[in-house]
């Protein structure tokens, strides 16, 4: 059973709420690999996505999610809605709720939006990204991930290289994976670290070759060059000299080291296209099991609970 009815961050969730969710995943993954990829379980009910920030995989997964499970499901487009007349975010989110919506996906260049509006609103809020702050789905979804090709997350080496001050995917993946017993490594350089890095248990290397041997998981993230002031890092071309994943930093690596990427990768930045590309990488696994880990997340936080 769930604590809450809104799902914020992983920093709230308990290993038994993470677990659940995880297991749910997996029926859900099975719905999607049989002939009719859909389940009456959220008939009746409604779903809005409102992002306020540019997506293409988490609000399409969002909306693939809702969608198998039966929901009626509205994308907001905030462009061409009443907030560019100046409304402002609780009025668009209580004209939502006044609209029947049982569920509100959010996406929102500043931390800690979602968690406003769930406590304005009665129905579900789900957090699709807040600033830097957090992307739950994400980290599940990776989690989830990780789980198709090893027995368990604990007594795992997680690599996490790049842009972890400005990445909500890198702290959600951090809570996630400490939870459940990995050991997680931070690659970066100094200017990109956040502030709270002695507080989230993780080992920090700003040496790739160090951070990398021995690694089970290499995950690498996009350069937040939206959510940066200037001068965090010389170039993009030095920034891959120093910190971009190549096949041979990759052999450092256990050898069937899994690479991960949350998405939209930059080729040549972090990561150079033939370890995007590689054996190794599960970076579209990543993106299919969204889907199902999204359909666990809607259904337990806004279809069974009501
Ligand atoms: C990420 C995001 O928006 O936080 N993308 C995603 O949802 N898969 C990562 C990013 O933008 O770099």
């Amino acid at each position: 059973m769930l604590a809450s009815k809104n799902l914020l961050g992983i920093k709230d969730l308990s290993v038994e709420e993470i677990r659940l969710i995880l297991e749910s995943s997996l029926g859900f993954r099975d719905v999607l690999g049989r002939d009719i990829k859909k389940v009456p379980a959220l008939r009746g009910k409604s779903v809005v996505n409102l992002f306020f920030e540019p997506s293409t995989r988490t609000r399409t997964s969002f909306t693939l999610a809702a969608k198998r499970l039966s929901a009626d499901v509205v994308n907001f487009s905030v462009s061409s809605s009443s907030v560019v007349k100046g409304e402002t975010i609780q009025d668009t989110a209580l004209t939502i709720q006044a609209l029947g919506a049982d569920l509100l996906v959010v996406r929102h260049a500043s931390s800690g939006v979602p968690d406003y509006l769930s406590r304005i609103l009665d129905i579900s809020v789900i957090n699709a990204g807040d600033g830097s702050n957090e992307h739950p789905t994400q980290a599940l979804l990776d989690l989830f991930t990780i789980l198709q090709y090893r027995k368990e997350i604990s007594g795992l080496t997680v690599a996490i290289i790049g842009d972890i001050a400005h990445s909500r995917v890198a702290k959600s993946n951090i809570y996630g994976l400490t939870k459940l017993g990995a050991e997680v490594r931070v690659i970066c350089p100094p200017t990109l670290l956040p502030a709270e890095i002695e507080h989230l248990g993780v080992i920090v290397f700003h040496s790739i070759e160090e951070g990398l041997k021995g690694a089970d998981v290499v995950m690498t993230l996009r350069l937040q060059l939206e959510r940066q002031a200037r001068g965090f890092l010389p170039s993009l071309k030095e920034y891959f000299y120093l910190y971009g994943l190549t096949a041979e930093r990759l052999r450092l690596a256990k050898k069937d080291a899994l690479v991960m990427h949350p998405g939209p990768m930059n080729r040549g930045v972090e990561i150079a296209s033939e370890v995007a590309d590689g054996t190794q990488s599960v970076i579209l696994d990543q993106v299919t099991n969204g889907i199902a880990v999204r359909m666990a997340v809607l259904y337990l936080f806004g279809g069974a609970r009501r």
